[in-house]
């Protein structure tokens, strides 16, 4: 009876690791996915709006204003949440140096996210060349990330 029963919680502790392993794989997995749909919903109102910029693209003015603002909108969204502790694997691109540089990678986050508000403010107000510099100003702030950041 003893025996049987140490045999049965050696079994369910088993289990209980087997299942915490899979959730880990499968945590990492999703906060890899999580935190590429923001970027690529970044990238696509990036590329947007450079089109525009760069007369490829009629330039309208409140779609241009409308891309900016849901840009910001997605650079304030909880980011971080996508880059749990040690959440790398083959699918993913990014470096180690993100957790051992915690403080300088939400930096160049606060940072992307004060240029993608000065955007979202000038793209409201119209005024050209606070729009031209605003969006450099943007683009050089993901660079400045994924140079440091990014594989
Ligand atoms: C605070 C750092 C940081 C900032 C700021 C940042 N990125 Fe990224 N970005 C990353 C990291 C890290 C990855 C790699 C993620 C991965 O592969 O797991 C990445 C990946 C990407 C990818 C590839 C996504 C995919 O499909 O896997 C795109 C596109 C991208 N970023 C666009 C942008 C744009 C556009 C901006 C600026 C508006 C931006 N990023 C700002 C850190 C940043």
């Amino acid at each position: 009876m003893m025996k049987n029963r140490l045999v049965l919680m050696g079994v369910s502790a088993t289990l209980l690791l087997g299942s915490a392993t899979a959730y880990a794989e499968d945590s990492v997995e999703q906060a890899i996915n999580y935190r590429s749909a923001l970027m690529e919903v970044m990238v696509w109102n990036m590329k947007q709006m450079g089109a525009m910029l760069k007369g490829k693209k009629p330039f309208e003015q409140a779609t241009f204003a409308r891309r900016a603002r849901d840009l910001n909108a997605t650079s304030h969204l909880d980011i971080l949440a996508g880059f749990p502790e040690d959440s790398v694997d083959d699918d993913s691109d990014a470096r180690d140096e993100i957790w051992l540089d915690w403080e300088n990678f939400t930096t160049k986050l606060d940072n992307m996210r004060n240029k993608s508000e000065a955007l979202a403010r000038a793209a409201a107000s119209g005024e050209t060349e606070a729009v031209r510099s605003s969006f450099s100003e943007l683009g050089k702030a993901c660079k400045s990330c994924h140079k440091a950041f990014r594989k």
